[in-house]
């Protein structure tokens, strides 16, 4: 095989090209003298029209754990089997860039935590970490609380005017005005009104999901891109976004020039606790431009993410009206009129697993992608460098082999007073925040976000698909979306008769009386 490289190298193709050529003719394990990897044969059109990750289920029960796909002169590798996703993603991360996703996310999130790679990661991941401390995720329960009430207040009105609402673009704003107060003490107020800067966001959110999902990269194109009216309106939606930013990064370090400041560990400025305070106060030694691309990463990871998740949870539970009944109970038992404390939360455990098995169902992302930077062997296959990855934790939560009733929401196959399902006590059959050293840095964050909407919403309305609304079917960006919006009718739940009190006015005929009620 190396003379074969050597050869075609010496003919033209420099070194790397003749080498993939070499692969794709005699296949990547031979070429490396070792098994050879199944290779996926299907047609390309049975994966355009539909989400991508769900022919690819298919093919996982065709092929196993790990195949190979090719699309014209693309191949990629699909990984379904935990012990892979666990190599790639822990055991030896080190060997795996973000490859593709990376090079698509550049144009929004810069060298940003989620694309970032390499010592820029290391650097970044240190110093935010830290600012989602155990205090600062206590003190945004509130923060969902007020947020998760105004939707509240506008499904009341709904309800009054029986309305149908769509629910998934209300998760949206729900989640848009949360990280925003969250990551940089911007408030969006979306659920109110539209303005300039939330157009801006949603524009920008398309594009890098278009970008996703697009097989050819039209914005590349050099001409194009400047005439491009899509082009033109993703430019100034990002020239806006960003003068926004750093308006808001130079406020913040006003404030934190006049504070008088003892940083520690569980730092958090009652203000403002948002992150960017956090990250200014710590002393943080980076650009502008390195802190506008982190907290653009986060905006967008914690904005879509939370969302989806709610999305499905709601249809699911309008699918299954006996976990929504049990639900309900559990939150009519524990909250009260006002907003959720951390307490409360703590004790909300079957809202809990009812956010947890909406995440097996409806992973948020369905599929991570990785690049090899150098030869491995991945479930006895050796791989050479520079093969894409994605690894479809659509695959794994969804896989009959693992899972009872794999396409059941069953809430339950978690024990209430078991441990929180995650990467580690399931052994990386289940990965809803990832794993390794690049597990998400929002994950109790968003857990305790969905359980709050979640909980607040079931308790004041009942939840129907509305009659006549469009088919629930799946679409991809970067997370699930519905193909048409989730169209559901709200009713406010009656509440439970209230005992009247013993000593009871009445208003009679202009007098008042006072009267003991016969009970
Ligand atoms: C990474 C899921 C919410 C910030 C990730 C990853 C997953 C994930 C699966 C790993 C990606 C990979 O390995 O390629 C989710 C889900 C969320 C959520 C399902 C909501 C339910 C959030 C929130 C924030 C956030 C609220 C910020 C406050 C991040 C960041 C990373 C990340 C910065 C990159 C970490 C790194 O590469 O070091 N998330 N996330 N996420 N998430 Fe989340």
């Amino acid at each position: 095989i190396a003379p074969l490289v050597g050869r075609l190298s010496k003919l033209g193709p420099p070194g790397e090209l003749a080498a993939t050529l070499v692969t794709r003719l005699v296949g990547a394990g031979a070429a490396r003298g070792g098994p050879e990897i199944p290779q996926a044969v299907g047609s390309i059109s049975a994966v355009v029209g539909q989400a991508f990750f769900v022919p690819l289920y298919e093919l996982f029960l065709t092929y196993g754990g790990i195949f190979r796909l090719n699309f014209g002169p693309k191949s990629f590798l699909i990984v379904s089997d935990p012990g892979i996703a666990k190599h790639i993603l822990r055991e030896n991360s080190k060997a795996y860039s973000k490859g593709i996703l990376a090079e698509i996310l550049e144009f929004v999130m810069g060298t940003g935590l989620i694309p970032a790679d390499g010592e820029v990661w290391r650097v970044r991941r240190r110093a935010i970490v830290p600012a989602l401390h155990q205090k600062y995720v206590t003190a945004m329960i509130g923060l969902f609380g007020e947020a998760s009430d105004r939707l509240c207040q506008k499904l009341d009105k709904a309800a009054s005017d029986g309305e149908d609402v769509e629910m998934e673009s209300l998760f949206s704003r729900l989640t848009l005005d949360v990280i925003g107060k969250a990551v940089f003490n911007y408030d969006f107020d979306s659920l109110s009104y539209d303005n300039g800067i939330v157009e801006a966001v949603y524009v920008t959110l398309r594009e890098a999901e278009m970008r996703s999902t697009s097989p050819i990269p039209t914005w590349e194109i050099p001409i194009w891109k400047d005439i491009s009216p899509r082009q033109k309106k993703v430019n100034e939606a990002l020239k806006l976004i960003n003068t926004t930013l750093d308006e808001l990064i130079a406020i913040c370090k006003r404030l934190v020039e006049q504070e008088d400041l003892q940083f520690h560990d569980e730092y958090m400025n009652e203000q403002d606790p948002s992150i960017l305070h956090f990250l200014l106060a710590s002393g943080d030694d980076v650009s502008s431009k390195q802190l506008r691309d982190d907290l653009m990463t986060m905006l967008i990871a914690g904005h879509e993410t939370s969302a989806a998740v709610l999305t499905w949870t709601f249809y699911l539970l309008s699918k299954y009206p006996k976990v929504m009944a049990k639900l309900q109970d559990e939150v009519d038992s524990i909250l009260g009129d006002g907003l959720p404390t951390i307490e409360d939360v703590k004790k909300l455990k079957y809202t809990t697993r009812v956010i947890n098995e909406s995440l097996r169902l409806y992973p948020q992302p369905p599929v991570l992608i990785r690049r090899s930077l150098e030869d491995d062997m991945l479930g006895g296959y050796p791989i050479g460098r520079g093969e894409d990855i994605f690894i479809s934790v659509w695959n794994l939560h969804h896989c009959p082999k693992h899972w009872d009733d794999a396409e059941v929401f069953n809430p339950e196959r978690w024990p209430l007073d078991g441990p929180n399902p995650n990467e580690i006590n399931q052994n990386f059959s289940y990965l809803p925040f990832g794993g390794g050293p690049r597990k998400c840095v929002g994950d109790m964050f968003a857990t305790f976000e969905t359980v709050v909407a979640t909980a607040m919403l079931v308790k004041r309305f009942d939840f129907q698909m509305a009659p006549g609304a469009p088919p629930v079917d799946m679409t991809t960006g970067a997370t699930i979306h519905t193909t048409e919006g989730l169209k559901m009718t709200v009713t406010r739940r009656t509440k439970p008769p209230v005992i009247p009190n013993l000593e009871m006015k009445v208003v009679s005929d202009s007098q008042e009386l006072t009267r003991t009620p016969s009970m």
